[in-house]
């Protein structure tokens, strides 16, 4: 087997690509911020319609989002494009996701009142999409009663979300909640709520990153691995609504939100700690560049230079992926490899070798993604000999488009599989 006899390309879904989202932007200081957040729609492939209310416009020119979303900016109810119907229904109806940053306590309370007195406030009351909401404003007005019981109403309504303001220094000159949520924290909110929740009630544990196999207190074997693609999995599954749990090896990377994070240095830690919580697992992810090897021997002080060559023994470390494979009931695995060269080959060969359910090959090097790079492509192989080629994509998008292969086989488990 090899490349050109893969099935067609995969297709790739990260949460916003190509999704229309339509940002109404409201008459707070916090105004200015949503200009980043337009751009970060757009980043991740969101169509993006901005509607201002007129407050709005007295603190940002509208031509700010205009040419950040490149669509003309909706702000009067009562102007229609040439050729187009009412905005107030159009825009609404159209809408994957409506998300209001910064959401003033007057927008919030009208809303909540069932007004409908301008655009935006028409265009939630004329249609059916989710609401998230991003309030920001002065710390008095977010502790007022009537704002929290708003938004109380609103929240009891399955269609509102809200991401809440932080605590900190408020353009007012005071101190207190009320500042708009940091922009990643809305973008994941956004992308939890674009998200299929395929995984909901699922326990998914991933490991990713290098393990390091010391020989001596400040040196190790360890390998290139940085722990993107294990983390972006994370991320995804959370997204879909699983509890997940992050056994890491060493790398750079910030916990994903809302993942538990479990830092491991050596192949034999990382064992032990999926181990510990696989009976739970509904799926495990083998992300991680494992060591096969280890030093025999750890000194307990550095190793100093000596004249002439030195040589490491090296023992074989435990092979976690075909352990969990060997066992009599396991969750519905996933293990990945790297290759140089015969991705697809090796791809098939491990899968059986480990009895893995599923086992994604990449090749590494050549400007084709993998290692230390936040791009990704490679071949997904199954139990039933079935191969898909993934495209080069960011490393998001493809976890999501793995995660829409194996989401359904949870249901769908054979007790071969399980067994
Ligand atoms: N793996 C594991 N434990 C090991 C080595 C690998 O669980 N000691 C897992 C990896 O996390 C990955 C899969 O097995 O999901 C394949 O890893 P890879 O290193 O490509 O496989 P090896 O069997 O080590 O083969 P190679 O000879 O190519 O290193």
């Amino acid at each position: 087997m090899n490349d050109t006899q893969l099935s067609s390309p995969g297709a790739t879904a990260a949460p916003l690509e190509d999704r229309r989202v339509l940002l109404g932007v409201c008459g707070g200081i916090a105004a200015y911020k949503s200009a980043e957040l337009t751009r970060a729609l757009v980043r991740e492939g969101a169509r993006v319609q901005v509607v201002m209310t007129e407050a709005a416009t007295r603190l940002v020119q509208p031509l700010t989002f205009e040419v950040l979303s490149t669509r003309p900016v909706a702000c009067d109810m009562w102007q229609t494009a040439p050729g187009t119907r009412i905005q107030h229904t159009d825009h609404g109806r159209q809408s994957d996701l409506i998300i209001i940053a910064p959401a003033t306590a007057n927008t919030i309370g009208r809303i909540a009142g069932g007004l409908a007195d301008n655009l935006l406030t028409s265009l939630v009351m004329a249609s059916r999409t989710p609401v998230l909401l991003a309030p920001a404003m002065n710390v008095e007005m977010w502790s007022n009663p009537l704002v929290q019981e708003n938004l109380a109403r609103l929240t009891n309504l399955a269609r509102y979300h809200v991401v809440p303001p932080e605590s900190g220094e408020l353009a007012c000159g005071v101190d207190g909640a009320g500042r708009l949520a940091p922009i990643d924290q809305i973008m994941d909110d956004a992308r939890r709520l674009l998200s299929p929740q395929d995984l909901a009630g699922r326990f998914v544990l991933v490991t990713a990153g290098p393990t390091y196999e010391p020989f001596d207190p400040v040196r190790f074997v360890g390998n290139h691995s940085t722990g993107l693609m294990g983390y972006a999995l994370a991320a995804a599954a959370q997204l879909r609504g699983a509890r997940v749990v992050l056994i890491s090896g060493p790398t750079a990377l910030n916990p994903p939100r809302g993942v538990e994070v479990v830092s491991v240095t050596t192949a034999i830690e990382m064992r032990a700690e999926v181990m510990t919580r696989l009976a739970e697992a509904d799926m495990l992810a083998m992300v991680a560049a494992v060591s096969d090897y280890r030093p025999t021997a750890r000194a307990t002080a550095k190793i100093h230079k000596t004249s002439g060559d030195k040589e490491i023994r090296l023992a074989l470390n435990p092979d976690i992926l075909a352990e969990v494979g060997s066992l009599e009931t396991r969750p519905l695995t996933l293990g990945f490899a790297a290759e140089t060269e015969d991705v697809v080959a090796a791809a098939h060969r491990k899968r059986a070798a480990k009895n893995v359910d599923f086992l994604f090959g990449n090749l590494v090097g050549g400007g084709r993604g993998g290692f230390a790079c936040r791009k990704n492509s490679g071949v997904l192989v199954d139990r039933s000999g079935t191969q898909e080629s993934f495209p080069l994509v960011d490393k998001a998008e493809l976890a999501h488009a793995l995660l829409d292969r194996l989401a359904p086989r949870l249901a769908t488990r054979t007790p071969e599989e399980v067994t």
